[in-house]
């Protein structure tokens, strides 16, 4: 018997753009629920180590990003990114990124991703506790497929990238049989 999966209700601290306030940081805290983002939605939702590291930056935010598109035609309505990162380094991640599309998820306490189950220590790179890199499909909350990286460890050396990639995803979206 497989078990159902379901996300973990957390809250997450936002910082909203909100133009009534004056001067140069026109942001505010809004809080955002887990129900908030996955109820009543299908969406993806993938997982890093961190804000602004070479391969976040480099390819699996910019790719889900680009293929976004393409995922809307296979029944997804939303792709999330979360790190335990707080809202304003996520915030400065997406405007240095120029999103458009992925919306990111602050979960700076890491309650959410220890819920999850993927919390691991990086303590060899001085950030502390963080996410083990995953994505999964959730489907009104409910964890449709799962694509976990291999080697699920504390202080891993290396940084394992591929099944949590957008074109793996995408792959499976599209003949959901076979992969
Ligand atoms: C990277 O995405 O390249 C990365 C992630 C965690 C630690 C160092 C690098």
């Amino acid at each position: 018997m497989t078990m159902e999966k379901q996300v973990p209700n957390v809250t997450f601290r936002t910082r909203a753009r909100d133009e009534s306030i004056p001067g140069p940081n026109p942001y505010r805290w809004e809080d955002k629920t887990t129900d908030d983002y996955f109820r009543g939605k299908r969406v993806v939702l993938f997982s890093l180590p961190g804000a602004f590291t070479p391969t976040c930056s480099t390819f699996q935010l910019p790719d889900f990003e680009n293929h976004y598109a393409e995922f809307q035609k296979k029944g997804i309505d939303e792709i999330y990114c979360i790190s335990v990162n707080d809202a304003f380094v996520m915030n400065a991640w997406g405007k240095a990124q120029g999103l458009k599309n992925v919306k990111l998820i602050p979960d700076g306490s890491g309650e959410f991703t220890r819920k999850m189950g993927m919390l691991v220590a990086k303590d060899n790179l001085g950030f502390g506790l963080r996410s083990w890199r995953y994505a999964a499909v959730i489907n009104n909350g409910v964890v449709e497929k799962w694509f976990e990286e291999e080697g699920f460890a504390d202080n891993c050396e290396t940084d394992p990238y591929g099944v949590s990639s957008p074109q793996n995803i995408l792959k499976w979206l599209k003949a959901p049989a076979v992969a």
